[in-house]
C-alpha cells in the first residue's frame, strides 16, 4: 500500500498565505530568468503553518535539490561545511529551528550566505591562515518560531523575511477538503466546517485532526465525516468548540485560578504547569494571544475576560481589569 502524500507540491495546489506566496512565486521566477539563485529566505511564525511545506515549493519550482537539516543537528562547524560543499548550484538549504544553531556554525554561514565562500583556518596562533574556498551558488531558507531570537548579523543576511500567519477558516475548509479528497475520505461542507473551526488556524492541526475522525469515521460510523461525527471526535479527544486543547485550557486555567489572572510571568507559569517555557511560547501562546485570550504585558500574561467567558468562570469583582 502506498503512502499518499497530501503535501501540496506547487504554488498552485497551496492554499492560503496569499501575500507570501505571491511574493515567493515572483522572486522564484525571477531568479529561473535570471539563472541564478534565489536570494535567502527567511520563514518566521507559529509551528504547523507551512515553512517546510513552501521549501518543498520553492526547491520543486526552481527545479533544484532541497536539503534539509536544522539548527540542533548542526552540531560543529565542519557539521555545515560538509553540507555546503555538497550542494550543486542553486540547489536549496533548509535548516529549520535556525534560531537553535549555535554560535561557531552561525560564523560559518556568514561568508557562506554572503559571499558563498567557506573561510577555513589553518593552523594556530601568529601562523594561522585563513584559506578561501568557493562555494556553489546556493540558496538558504531558514525556519523559525522566533525571529527575535535571531542574531541581528544573521537575520540581516536574507534578503526576503516573510511571515507566516494562523490561517482563516475559509482557508482551513479548502485545505481540509483538499486533503480529504486525496485520502479518499467523503466529508460534508458541515463536516469540514467543523473540523475547520477547531484547527487553530493551523493546517498541520487541521490534517491531524481530519485522520483521527477519518478514524472514528471508519469504525463507528458509516466512513463519511459528517458535522455530528465531527464533534462526537472532536469532544472525545478533548478538543474545545473553539480548537483549545487540554494545555491551553489548563494554561488559561492557571492564570486564573493560580494567579488572580495575572499578570504571572511565562517561567512562573512554565513551573506551575511543568512544561518547557518555550514550548508554552512557540506552541501554545501565539494562538491564545491571536484569539484574545490572554495578553502580555511587562510583568507577564494576563487573561482577558473573553478567557474567564470561554472557561464558564466569573471575573471576580476585585480584579483590575484585565480587559
Ligand atoms: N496541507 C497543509 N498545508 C496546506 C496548504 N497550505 N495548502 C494545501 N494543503 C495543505
Amino acid at each position: 500500500l502506498e503512502h499518499i502524500s497530501i503535501r501540496p507540491k506547487t504554488f498552485s495546489e497551496y492554499i492560503g498565505q496569499d501575500r507570501v506566496k505571491a511574493n515567493m512565486n515572483i522572486y522564484v521566477q525571477a531568479a529561473k530568468d535570471r539563472g541564478e539563485a534565489l536570494d535567502h529566505v527567511l520563514f518566521y511564525g507559529p509551528p504547523g503553518l507551512g515553512k517546510t511545506t513552501l521549501a518543498q515549493i520553492i526547491a520543486n519550482e526552481m527545479h533544484v535539490q532541497l536539503r534539509v537539516t536544522s539548527g540542533p543537528a548542526i552540531e560543529r562547524p565542519g557539521d555545515l561545511a560538509a553540507i555546503l560543499t555538497n550542494l550543486e548550484p542553486m540547489d536549496i538549504l533548509f535548516i529549520d529551528e535556525i534560531h537553535r544553531i549555535n554560535r561557531s556554525v552561525e560564523e560559518v554561514l556568514y561568508p557562506a550566505m554572503e559571499d558563498y565562500a567557506l573561510d577555513i583556518i589553518m593552523g594556530k596562533g601568529p601562523a594561522a591562515r585563513t584559506l578561501r574556498v568557493d562555494l556553489a551558488p546556493f540558496t538558504l531558507i531558514g525556519a523559525t518560531t522566533r525571529a527575535g531570537l535571531l542574531a541581528a548579523p544573521l537575520r540581516d543576511r536574507f534578503g526576503v523575511i516573510e511571515r507566516l500567519d494562523f490561517y482563516s477558516h475559509r482557508d482551513l475548509e479548502e485545505i481540509i477538503k483538499r486533503s480529504a479528497a486525496l485520502l479518499q475520505v467523503p466529508i460534508t461542507e458541515t463536516g469540514a466546517g467543523e473540523l475547520a473551526r477547531r484547527a487553530r488556524g493551523t493546517p498541520r492541526i487541521a490534517n491531524r485532526l481530519l485522520r483521527r475522525v477519518r478514524d472514528f469515521a471508519q469504525v463507528q460510523a458509516d466512513g463519511v465525516i459528517t458535522e455530528d461525527l465531527a464533534k462526537a471526535t472532536l469532544d472525545t479527544l478533548q478538543i474545545d468548540r473553539l480548537g483549545l486543547d487540554q494545555v491551553d485550557r489548563l494554561f488559561l486555567e492557571t492564570i486564573i485560578l493560580k494567579y488572580g489572572g495575572g499578570p504571572v510571568g511565562l517561567d512562573t507559569l512554565a513551573a506551575t504547569l511543568n512544561e518547557d517555557s518555550g514550548t508554552l511560547e512557540d506552541m501554545c501562546e501565539p494562538f491564545l494571544l491571536q484569539q484574545g485570550f490572554i495578553n502580555r504585558t511587562p510583568r507577564g500574561r494576563m487573561a482577558t475576560p473573553l478567557a474567564y467567558k470561554h472557561l464558564g468562570l466569573t471575573i471576580p469583582p476585585t480584579d483590575r481589569g484585565s480587559a
